[in-house]
């Protein structure tokens, strides 16, 4: 089964085709970081100005790279949500229309559920299920049991920021440029993670739950007491990556135990981060990481996970919404 799948959350536009749910004939990014970066964050406005001009130059090549004609599509996988509610309008509408014109099904795609998917889509052997879920993106952080490709179990979340969020505004602290979680995990590679003594947030009777807006005024305090020299800005950095990133650690460790799970996916834009990877591997937790082309945001986990909704629960109809939140109550993620 041949799968279009379609990502336009925020500010990357994503078109790729992927056959069966795992093989990429094509994957193509466009990213809008040089037209939000003077702002320091994503403009929504902007995004779907930029989403829409983007779309369907994109689209050409993604099939032409794919060897593949629109007759040929079999399916139509888009992230309806969570986004930004314009964004998520572009890719939506356009998925409709090309469903509507060719006669092919459409079935829309938890774009949180497909930063996991992505785990599953690079691993090289198969899934021991259950599995705890690690979400760690822009918008979100997540840990979940995963029982099988769609059905999870809520463990715990952040109560506040989430990580990449953090990443983010931590990097605004130090004068870094959007989008800020490289640019820390470059500058904390100079300093000294123990330089300063910060502190991840706890919520009481919630040992899975996450807090990072401390760890940030951590960070705010800290650099106000002192001049920023490159050598605070560095040591600053290294302490408040590591700290976060001792936090999920340890709570995904917890999760492992209490659940009796062997195996961790992890997904999401924070996962590109090598140090995290590195720190993650001095445990004995069986990790399954996304390829390095599938931590960002991308249409090929889109397609995968596309793939595999459509035969449990069969096509979206025409109606389909655009959701900015999708509660977890709802029994997926
Ligand atoms: O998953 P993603 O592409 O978008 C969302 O669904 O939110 O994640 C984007 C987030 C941004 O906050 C970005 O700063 C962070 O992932 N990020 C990183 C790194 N690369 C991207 N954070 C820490 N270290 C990195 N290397
Ligand atoms: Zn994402």
């Amino acid at each position: 089964m041949i799968v279009l799948g379609i990502e336009s959350t925020c500010d990357e536009t994503g078109c790729a085709v992927v056959k069966d749910g795992r093989e990429i004939l094509s994957n193509l990014v466009a990213s809008q970081i040089n037209l939000h970066k003077r702002f320091g964050g994503v403009v929504p406005e902007l995004a779907c100005r930029e989403h829409a001009d983007l779309f369907i130059p994109l689209l050409n090549k993604a099939l032409n790279e794919a060897n593949v004609t629109l007759n040929q599509i079999d399916l139509i996988a888009v992230a309806n949500g969570p986004g930004l509610i314009g964004a998520l309008l572009v890719g939506l509408s356009a998925a409709k229309g090309l469903s509507f014109a060719l006669k092919k099904p459409l079935i829309g795609v938890n774009h949180i559920e497909a930063h996991l998917y992505a785990a599953i889509m690079s691993a090289k052997e198969e899934i021991e299920y259950p599995c705890i879920g690690a979400v760690l993106s822009g918008g979100h952080t997540s840990l979940v049991l995963v029982k099988n490709i769609g059905e999870y179990e809520l463990i715990g979340q952040t109560q506040d920021d989430a990580i990449g969020e953090a990443f983010d505004k931590v990097a605004k602290l130090l004068n870094l440029p959007y989008p800020g979680g490289p640019e820390v995990e470059k500058l904390a590679k100079k300093g000294n993670q123990a330089a300063f003594p910060l502190k991840s947030g706890t919520i009481k009777n919630r040992p899975f739950d996450f807090s990072f807006s401390g760890l940030k005024t951590g960070v705010l305090y800290a650099s106000r007491k002192q001049t920023l020299t490159p050598q605070v800005r560095e040591d600053l950095a290294a302490s408040f990556q590591h700290t976060a990133f001792e936090d999920i650690i340890s709570k995904t460790l917890k999760a492992a135990k209490q659940y009796q799970c062997n195996s961790v996916l992890l997904g999401g834009g924070v996962t590109n981060n090598q140090t995290l990877r590195n720190m993650f591997a001095q445990t004995d937790l069986n990790l399954m990481w996304p390829t390095k082309e599938l931590t960002l945001d991308n249409a090929a986990m889109i397609a995968g996970l596309g793939f595999h909704r459509y035969k449990i629960e069969g096509k979206s109809d025409l109606h389909l919404e655009a959701q900015t939140r999708i509660p977890w109550s709802l029994g997926n993620l």
